[in-house]
């Protein structure tokens, strides 16, 4: 199983803090959000990691990340010329994931859910998970049945089908290059994850599990501060 971190993006919404860094460089308590991801993949035994970044500030994470000798890891670095959706990366990606599956983690997800045993059995289709919150019309929305098979995902629906909103995690096996290929873009000009999953769903090849753990997607000014507050919490926690 290959990784990919997508932290590309212009981050226009966290200007001014993004007008001379990219967001995932920010600090969400005392490391860089792209930490966060970054741990969360090594933690799940993934260790050949792709960082998708935009061009301008692309030094900066070589010279924080590195080869990735220091995390036990080896990283590779692509350019991301424009934003074009999250279904993007593995077109950028493709040359790197070759013929493996694929984890993929947005570099602004912030995560506290060991996802090992979810890659560890992973054989084929899509694997996506989800957590309940009260403003899921802001992220894809994930609609299960009774017996919690998927029958529907939406991406920003005004009205959500449920409260399970869809976290910046998800493993794909190796059709996903070509599925991401054929994917047409939406009315914001991007090819959507959501419309990936949904191929998926249609094959009758998506799973998606619910995580427990706290989850931000650390894209605004409230989640930014309070990923790093939670975060903040939790090393009180472990040194009290
Ligand atoms: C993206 C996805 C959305 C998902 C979210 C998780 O939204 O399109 O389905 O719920 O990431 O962070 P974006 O952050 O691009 O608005």
């Amino acid at each position: 199983m290959k990784g990919i971190i997508l932290a590309g993006g212009k981050a226009t919404r966290l200007r001014p803090l993004t007008k001379i860094t990219s967001k995932q460089l920010l600090p969400v308590y005392d490391k860089p959000m792209i930490y966060y991801p970054l741990e969360t993949l090594l933690n799940a035994g993934i260790k050949d990691i792709l960082i998708i970044i935009a061009p301008d500030y692309a030094g900066h994470f070589l010279n924080l990340l590195g080869s990735g000798r220091h995390f036990g890891a080896r990283f590779n670095y692509e350019i991301q010329e424009e934003p074009r959706g999250l279904a993007d990366a593995f077109i950028v990606g493709e040359n790197f994931i070759g013929k493996d599956s694929v984890a993929m983690i947005l570099g602004d997800n912030i995560l506290d859910h060991d996802f090992s045993d979810a890659i560890n059995s992973f054989k084929s289709g899509a694997l996506g998970f989800v957590k309940e919150v009260p403003n899921a019309s802001a992220f894809g929305v994930v609609e299960f049945d009774k017996n919690n098979k998927v029958i529907s995902i939406e991406e920003k629906p005004e009205k959500p089908k449920s409260n399970f909103a869809s976290v910046g995690m998800y493993v794909y096996d190796n059709r996903v290059i070509e599925i991401a290929k054929n994917l047409k873009p939406s009315s914001r000009g991007e090819i959507e994850i959501t419309d990936l999953n949904n191929v998926y769903l249609k094959k009758g090849e998506l799973k998606v599990g619910i995580i427990e753990g706290m989850w931000e997607d650390a894209g605004s000014f409230d989640s930014l501060l309070r990923a790093s507050q939670i975060m903040q919490a939790k090393a009180k926690e472990m040194t009290d």
